[in-house]
């Protein structure tokens, strides 16, 4: 016999009770906020598909990073827009990058953030790929010394962790000895190892600028019925020296999250993508959803399937929450 003896309600009677014995404690800690840097001064463009969200010069991202640490968020990513784009994505390895110099400044601002940077090629290819190409095909092989390439000139302004989101077969492995030759042991590698041909990526093509001119991705990003797969891909990224790994996007991959979580032990991230952020975004603006309500639901659900660092445009709003709760 069960009822009455057993009455789950008693243990969700007040708040009180129900924080006591709550299973999933979303704090700010595991946050990661995506950040997009361009060529320029004072320059700050919202994303049209993305609002709260901006293109932002140098010192303007300095300026967001300093609110970003002043709300106990941990860490960015940034992701970069060229001068330029060209065949071989020149500026994704230069210097003088906006990526680059991005970092620079907030080391040089000594703000208190873990700086992650995305590795990839597409916002740099005048073509839109992650990879070189030749006629219609996108190269694994050559492409691998352009990202080692890249990873290296974040790794030398001073980033702490570099995030591959390429998807090309060896690059985990290309990118560690790269960075160990030149003396970055101590640069980590999140790999976005199950990283999803996702129609989900949509708002950040906008504000990355990086849509295909040709094609699209599938011959890389994973195709979104496989989940078996996700686990050989993790697996291969670790064994290549990947220090954690991700899986994207998150909401509608939630089962994948939970099946690497269990049978891996490394640290795991999802990243909540820029469509996830428009869907919930659009429905508020339209007074349909209640904004705090579903997003703290949306991470929540996102860390109880096992994530434990979560990339998120909504990190800024989240940190405030939270600080009130
Ligand atoms: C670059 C990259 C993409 C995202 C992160 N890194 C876009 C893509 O693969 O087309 C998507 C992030 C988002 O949608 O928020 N390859």
């Amino acid at each position: 016999m069960t009822f009455p003896i057993h009455r789950p309600r008693r243990l969700r009677r007040t708040e009180a009770l129900r924080g006591l014995v709550r299973e999933t404690r979303l704090t700010t800690s595991g946050l990661v906020y995506p950040m997009f840097a361009c060529p320029g001064k004072n320059v700050r463009t919202e994303v049209s598909s993305m609002p709260g969200i901006y293109q932002q010069s140098v010192d303007q991202i300095v300026e967001e990073c300093r609110e970003v640490a002043d709300l106990g968020i941990p860490a960015v990513i940034l992701f970069g827009l060229p001068e330029h784009k060209d065949e071989l994505a020149s500026e994704a390895y230069d210097a003088n990058g906006a990526v680059q110099r991005s970092i620079e400044a907030i080391r040089k601002a000594k703000l208190d953030l873990i700086v992650l940077t995305d590795v990839c090629l597409c916002e740099y290819t005048s073509h839109g790929h992650c990879g070189v190409i030749k006629g219609e095909e996108v190269l694994n092989d050559p492409s691998l010394v352009l990202l080692a390439d890249a990873a290296l000139s974040h790794a030398r302004a001073g980033a702490d962790i570099v995030a591959p989101s390429d998807m090309m077969d060896g690059r985990v492995a290309a990118i560690r000895q790269k960075l160990d030759e030149n003396g970055f042991e101590n640069v980590a590698i999140l790999s976005y190892a199950a990283k999803y041909s996702s129609g989900f990526y949509g708002p950040f093509r906008e504000a990355a600028q990086s849509v295909p001119r040709f094609g699209d991705r599938r011959s890389y990003q994973m195709d979104p019925a496989n989940a078996r797969e996700a686990l050989r891909e993790v697996a291969l990224d670790l064994e290549e020296g990947a220090d954690m790994i991700m899986v994207k996007p998150a909401m509608p991959y939630l089962d994948v999250i939970q099946r690497v979580r269990e049978k891996l032990d490394v640290p795991v991230a999802a990243y909540n993508v820029s469509g996830e952020y428009a869907m919930v975004k659009a429905a508020v603006q339209r007074g349909w959803l209640d904004e705090k309500r579903v997003v703290l639901e949306i991470l929540t659900g996102i860390q109880r399937a096992g994530a434990e660092i979560i990339l998120t445009y909504h990190a800024k709003d989240v940190a405030r929450w939270l600080k009130a709760c």
